[in-house]
């Protein structure tokens, strides 16, 4: 019998290269359709020196329509497409909407239409906790309200979920979406990591910049907030415990174990941590001492979210499985490296 392939788009970026990894050590071969647009083909090198194995890597663009139906057409063996390529900073969405529409629909559109029209029905897709903005009950469940999107972006996972499930109504399609909460640290090999351009955005590379000497100071903003220390609360997930959820929701289709056609996950904890206790776990697991200085709220931020992944647990069969301590130092090794190269 011929071995399933994974189409698996954005892969040579931050959370598609850590899936390649963990579908390839789960004995899947894999295909990487990515356009570099925010990554570098260096990556493939990366996951190859950890799994031995050489994924498959098309240079294309999920909104280039014709170049989608070639690679179905080139690899027939195709079974499930995890679809990560998207642009994804919330700031740039604001100042570019058009271009975030653009992006984050239209790839989807051309991966649905020509799964479909190559008969592979099914498909994981990367969602995110935005899409609850602050949710009244915490910790947060599958079936609390989706709010109004404070963002294009946000808006954008909002509305390629509703794609999938129109789409789910009319065609065979299966599909999970996985709601990550905050992706975080790094493969332990440090052969791959997150690779922010510019001044990082995120609160851990901000973290690891800082404790390398990049950047002076930490701002922590705000600690006015209603919450025990006064920081916001956040559910840090392990890249490496995320990526094991894609190979799960892969297995999971395959097993035809889906009860509806499109089925939806939290893929968190279910630990809240302030920024503050954050920041204390970094010091700890490193022994680095943290310039840090408390500043005003950031414009849009949510208070506190955390997961409850119960379902993911009970029907996914997954659990986090790293501590916040290792996640820290798999993230600092990372730095150590990005810094070595640059
Ligand atoms: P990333 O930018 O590191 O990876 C995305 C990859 O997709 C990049 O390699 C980029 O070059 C590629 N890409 C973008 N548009 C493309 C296109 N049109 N065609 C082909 N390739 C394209 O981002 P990431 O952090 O790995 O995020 C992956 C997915 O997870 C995204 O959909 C993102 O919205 C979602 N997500 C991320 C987070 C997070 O905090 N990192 C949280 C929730 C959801
Ligand atoms: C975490 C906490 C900040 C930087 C964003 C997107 C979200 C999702 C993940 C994709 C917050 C605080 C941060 C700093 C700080 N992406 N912080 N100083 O805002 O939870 O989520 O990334 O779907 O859509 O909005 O993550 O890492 O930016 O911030 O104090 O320099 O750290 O205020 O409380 P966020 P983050």
């Amino acid at each position: 019998m011929l071995q399933p392939i994974i189409l698996v788009t954005g892969g040579t970026g931050y959370i598609g290269s850590h899936t390649v990894v963990e579908l390839q050590q789960a004995g899947f071969e894999t295909v990487i359709v990515d356009n570099l647009s925010n990554s570098t083909a260096a990556v493939v090198d990366g996951i190859t020196r950890i799994t031995g194995v050489r994924p498959h890597f098309e240079q294309a663009d999920c909104c280039d329509r014709n170049a989608m139906a070639a690679i179905f057409d080139k690899y027939s063996g195709i079974t499930a497409v995890i679809h990560f390529a998207a642009s994804k900073a919330v700031g740039e969405s604001v100042e570019k909407p058009l271009l975030y529409y653009r992006n984050n629909l239209l790839s989807l559109l051309n991966v649905v239409e020509e799964m479909i029209a190559h008969g592979v029905f099914h498909i994981v897709f990367s969602s995110s906790c935005t899409v609850y903005g602050q949710p009244a009950v915490l910790p947060v469940t599958e079936d609390a309200p989706v709010l109004p999107a404070m963002s294009p972006y946000g808006n954008t996972k909002q509305i390629c979920e509703e794609i999938l499930r129109d789409t789910a109504v009319s065609f065979a399609l299966q599909g999970v979406l996985l709601r990550y909460f905050n992706p975080i640290g790094a493969h332990p090999s440090a052969e791959i990591g997150e690779l922010p351009v510019g001044v990082p955005q995120n609160l851990v590379p901000f973290i690891t910049q800082t404790a390398a000497g990049v950047r002076q100071e930490l701002s922590v903003f705000g600690n006015d907030y209603h919450t025990p220390d006064g920081s916001c609360i956040r559910d840090y997930i392990n890249v490496v415990d995320l990526a094991r959820a894609h190979v799960q929701a892969v297995n999971y289709l395959a097993d035809g174990k889906n009860k509806t056609a499109v089925e939806t996950f939290n893929i968190g904890t279910g630990k809240g941590l302030s920024v503050l206790e954050l920041i204390d776990a970094f010091q700890k697991a490193t022994g680095i001492k943290l310039p840090y200085k408390i500043v005003g709220r950031r414009a849009g931020d949510i208070e506190q979210v955390w997961a409850n992944p119960e379902k993911a647990h009970t029907v996914l069969g997954w659990h986090a499985q790293e501590s916040i301590e290792d996640t820290l130092r798999a993230a600092w090794k990372w730095e150590l490296v990005v810094r070595h190269k640059a």
